[in-house]
């Protein structure tokens, strides 16, 4: 059996979610992968791997919640019973989440046919001397813009998805609609925000695609742009109370359109910027209760969504998140730190959606055959915990 090992061998790659608090999770994995291509880890080389998938996790994921790790493996060209590994991230552009998701939505209307009755009903209460501004950020293709245009409000749009900001744009042209759209990325370009200020600024199913830090980066700029007396209107996940997060939820949250907020987080991103909740009420009771019948659900995925199954699928009770409305208006008497210049003072950080895929190589090394001490995962405990399937 010896004398087969060198001519036994095996080559492939071996992908997932750059999630930090998986690492443990994944690394176990990967020394049963090689104990079962019988090319196992020396012990010395255990450490040096464990380093550098665990620098490569985190930087996978700081650069965008969405990155991939990939870890190819083939016999050394030198030595048949090595094996050489190379690790690398792939980060999908917005753009290229979005083809893949449209191809595969079963909906007609990707994210429903009909407005928010929350953005309508906070138009209407706004609106009520005369048409208002209004500003739309991550549009998709119009459910809420075209019909805040056609209640004759003026509707500017922040839309980056080509697809997309195309539907808007022909569905808007065809009504004869006035709608000014920006197809920009709202957290990278240098958006020319100048148009406003706006009475009304909605984030509609949107911030549970920025990462944390991304949105607290976005909010600023946003609220630079409130009018005197003006709304921030958007919907975002919040824990539950008596639930407390870990980083592995929180994590997993943000790969899977699902970021979500502690109410103290919550308030420290808010309070610093002088909001003051206005609004605050679950989606899906409040939608449900005001949308016509013939319009619920949404879509297929929305009740669900919202419940925060994305992100605990198997979990039998409530999740312990859920989307909520929350309407913000600006303290008058609060003293604001403006954001500098158009993008606002936020350093601006590594785009997560910037570039289309990118790969970039984190390093690799031969691993030679030896009996290796097997990691044990912890994380498949806290796994079953949270209900995530993998
Ligand atoms: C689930 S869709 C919701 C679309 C629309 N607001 C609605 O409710 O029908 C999320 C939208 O956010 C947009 N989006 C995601 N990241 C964005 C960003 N960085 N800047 C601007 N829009 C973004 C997406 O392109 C997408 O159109």
């Amino acid at each position: 059996m010896q004398r087969l090992k060198p001519r036994t061998v095996g080559a492939g790659s071996f992908s997932a979610p750059c999630i930090p608090a998986l690492a443990e999770h994944y690394f176990a994995k990967l020394m049963q992968l090689f104990d079962a291509l019988d090319r196992p880890l020396e012990p010395a080389d255990v450490a040096a791997m464990r380093s550098a998938f665990h620098n490569c996790l985190t930087e996978g994921f700081a650069g965008s919640p969405y990155a991939r790790f990939v870890l190819a493996y083939q016999p050394a060209e030198s030595n048949p019973l090595a094996l050489d590994c190379t690790m690398s991230v792939v980060s999908p552009s917005l753009e290229e989440q979005y083809q893949d998701w449209l191809q595969h939505s079963a909906d007609s209307e990707p994210f429903g046919s009909e407005p928010d009755a929350m953005v309508v009903e906070l138009a209407k209460e706004l609106g009520r001397a005369g048409p208002i501004r209004i500003l739309d950020v991550g549009a998709g293709s119009g459910r809420n813009t075209l019909p805040l245009a056609r209640a004759q409000h003026t509707v500017h749009a922040i839309e980056p998805v080509p697809t997309l900001a195309k539907q808007l744009r022909e569905a808007a042209h065809t009504e004869q609609l006035e709608v000014r759209l920006f197809e920009h990325d709202i957290l990278h370009d240098q958006i020319e925000l100048s148009a406003g200020p706006y009475q009304l600024i909605v984030l509609s199913e949107v911030s549970p695609h920025f990462s944390q830090r991304d949105f607290a980066r976005v909010l600023p700029r946003l609220v630079g742009k409130l009018a005197p007396g003006g709304v921030l209107l958007f919907n975002a996940f919040i824990a539950r109370s008596g639930y407390s997060p870990d980083a592995l939820a929180q994590q997993t949250a943000q790969s899977v359109w699902s970021t979500f907020f502690t109410r103290t987080e919550l308030a420290e991103l808010t309070s610093a910027l002088g909001l003051v909740l206005s609004r605050d009420e679950a989606c899906l009771e409040f939608e449900r209760a005001h949308l016509a019948e013939e319009a619920w659900p949404p879509t297929r995925w929305y009740v669900n969504w919202a419940q925060g199954r994305n992100l605990f699928s198997n979990i039998a009770g409530v999740p312990p998140i859920e989307l909520r409305w929350l309407a913000y208006r600006q303290d008058p008497t609060t003293e604001l730190a403006r954001p500098q210049g158009e993008g606002g003072g936020a350093t601006r950080s590594a785009s997560p959606y910037a570039a289309a895929t990118r790969a970039d190589s984190t390093g690799s090394m031969s691993i030679s055959p030896a009996a290796a001490a097997r990691c044990k995962s912890k994380t498949d405990q806290a796994l079953a915990s949270f209900g995530i399937v993998w």
